[in-house]
């Protein structure tokens, strides 16, 4: 009798176990359909979206043209109805550009005038537009108002910083996980400089300006306004061993080089973007741009400019 019982309890345990399973199973599997539905309903919807868009603004730079300004876009080889960068307004500054530097292709002319390279440098200047956003471009040509102060300033903790480092708090705590990570390996990162006010850029720039005269200044300072120290996105770093303007040699640097991106950050003002940036190489700043964008300039091999008037800005 009672080995019937037992028989019958073990039976009913495996009954058991087996229902659970089958119904773990189930849940799982209902789940998995559920997700993957969604997934494919949802990105050709987002995919086609994009192309929609895309589609509009260049069917925008197609239409609307008079005889003289036809003219002219047959001069540029009709980019306009390959891009969809090509701004309308600069069409005169296109034309004059391409007279000037005829050995460059249409794309770059159009390219370097939406960088604004045919104009000069502190004197055809724009207020920096997308303010208080990860995607603001601050150089020569943007400026910010004395008055502006990024919102959501964070002090970065001081195992990665010198005393009172802030930055806006996306950045700090990116900048954080990277100089942790980076410790993890045996390398020190450091912040030794990063949000800058207007007044404290007056005073740097008015000392190296005293020091090495304004011209020199101008290659390595920002001047007050048009530092991208005032974003609260910029970010010098060195390894506390060697001065900041020899991080190029350490081992910290070629970590940084491999893997800044991950974090969303970029070399800024690399070797051979002088001209677009209007800096010499800084292999100390690095700006947080975010992992996508960050990822598609290392990519590439483009500076931030470029990575603006092809990408960002809304012509
Ligand atoms: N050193 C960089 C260019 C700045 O002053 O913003
Ligand atoms: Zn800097």
């Amino acid at each position: 009798m009672s080995v019937r019982i037992k028989k019958k309890i073990r039976i009913k345990w495996k009954n058991l176990f087996i229902l659970f399973a089958f119904t773990f199973l189930l849940i799982f599997g209902i789940t998995e359909i559920i997700v993957c539905i969604t997934k494919l309903a949802s990105s050709p919807k987002t995919e086609e979206k994009e192309i929609k868009e895309k589609n509009k603004k260049v069917e925008k730079n197609e239409k609307e043209y008079t005889n003289e300004e036809d003219k002219k876009l047959e001069k540029l080889g009709y980019i306009n109805k390959k891009i969809d960068y090509f701004n309308k307004e600069y069409l005169d500054r296109y034309i004059k550009y391409k007279e000037k530097n005829s050995n460059l292709s249409d794309l770059q002319i159009i390219k370097n005038v939406n960088m604004n390279l045919d104009q000069t440098k502190y004197k055809d200047t724009y207020k920096a537009e997308k303010l208080n956003t990860t995607k603001i471009l601050v150089n020569k040509y943007y400026y910010l108002d004395e008055n502006y102060v990024p919102n959501n300033l964070k002090k970065i903790s001081n195992q990665y910083a010198l005393d009172n480092m802030k930055m806006v708090d996306i950045a700090a705590d990116a900048f954080e996980k990277m100089a942790k990570d980076a410790k993890k390996e045996g390398l020190n990162i450091v912040a030794m400089s990063t949000y800058r006010s207007y007044s404290y850029q007056v005073d740097l720039y008015n000392r190296y300006a005293k020091k090495d005269g304004k011209e020199a200044a101008d290659t390595y300072s920002g001047r007050p306004g048009f530092s991208e120290h005032q974003t609260g996105l910029a970010v010098d770093v060195y390894n506390e061993k060697q001065d900041y303007t020899n991080f190029e040699k350490t081992k910290e640097f070629d970590w940084m080089q491999k893997h800044a991106y991950e974090y969303g950050f970029i070399l800024r003002f690399p070797k051979d973007k002088e001209e677009e940036t209007g800096y010499i190489y800084e292999s100390w700043h690095y700006r947080y741009v975010g992992y996508d964008i960050a990822k598609y300039i290392k990519d590439n091999n483009i500076s931030y400019e470029e990575y603006y008037a092809t990408k960002i800005k809304d012509w």
